[in-house]
């Protein structure tokens, strides 16, 4: 289908979130809860554009890591209006995450500088990343969020109760500020107990009947060296491929099985 985007015309295909298609159009969106890997969740509002659908006159915001391609959809990505809501939601940023790299450099882009709201000093800020691959791609689901409000917090459940965690140290690779340090406190656990250690990477299923010699110094094996390797990123997402694989597969074996069936009759 034919969009515009900042003026050109381009041809997406149907299903894309305006995000992507900018993205494949080279264009620079700030996204800090999008991750590719991951199902889209709209926390950060930071990939906000302005979106005109075909036979309305005025654009709305909308977040562009949600909002699918339309035909005749006209999207425009830095305009005043646009940079002005991202300003304000960076200054909230920082005043909440006044330290996190990825912020200030956003700070820094937009020229936000002095925050006017009261400082939080907190390493989060919400994006929910670490809680989705946890729950979406691990399965794990050992983190999650408590409370509302300012109070609103990434934790374990019951607030220490980590018996859940399997060390993969997902979260942490995909957390935009460093505030995720799960996987150290669950490896020092591991650490401590007696017996054998199964590899991490046995735990997912990745690999067959590993066992771990290392003590949980992963930064020490070959295995884990050789997976990220293989994934380009973390390992963990060699899951949500297979996943993604074994899902496309059955899908056409089912379309096979319909096919023969239909030849049958
Ligand atoms: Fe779209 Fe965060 S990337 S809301």
């Amino acid at each position: 289908m034919k969009i515009t985007l900042n003026g050109k015309e381009r041809d997406v295909e149907a299903g894309r979130t305006v995000l992507e298609a900018a993205r494949e159009a080279g264009l620079d969106i700030p996204a800090l809860c999008a991750h590719d890997e991951l199902a889209p969740y709209g926390s950060c509002r930071l990939c906000i554009v302005e979106a005109t659908e075909r036979g309305r006159k005025r654009p709305k915001i909308v977040a562009s890591c949600l909002y699918p391609v339309k035909e005749g959809l006209e999207v425009q990505t830095e305009t005043e209006r646009v940079r002005r809501y991202r300003r304000l939601l960076i200054e909230l940023m920082l005043a909440r995450t006044p330290d996190a790299p990825a912020v200030k450099e956003l700070a820094a882009k937009y020229r936000v500088k002095k925050p006017r709201f009261a400082a939080l000093n907190d390493d989060c800020v919400l994006c929910g990343k670490c809680v989705r691959v946890c729950a979406e791609v691990v399965g794990a689901n050992a983190i999650g969020f408590a409370q509302r409000g300012i109070n609103r917090r990434v934790e374990s459940p019951f607030g220490k109760d980590i018996s859940r965690c399997i060390a993969c140290g997902a979260c942490t690779y995909v957390c935009p500020t460093g505030a995720v340090q799960m996987e150290f406190k669950r490896t020092a656990e591991l650490r401590k107990g007696k017996g054998e250690h199964l590899c991490r990477y046995t735990v997912m299923g990745l690999i067959p009947d590993a066992v771990c010699s290392l003590n949980y110094e992963c930064f020490r094996c070959e295995i884990d060296q050789r997976l990220r390797a293989e994934a380009g990123t973390h390992p963990v997402f060699l899951l949500a491929r297979k996943k993604e694989a074994a899902e496309k597969a059955g899908t056409r074996k089912i379309a096979k099985k319909r096919i023969a069936k239909k030849a049958r009759r």
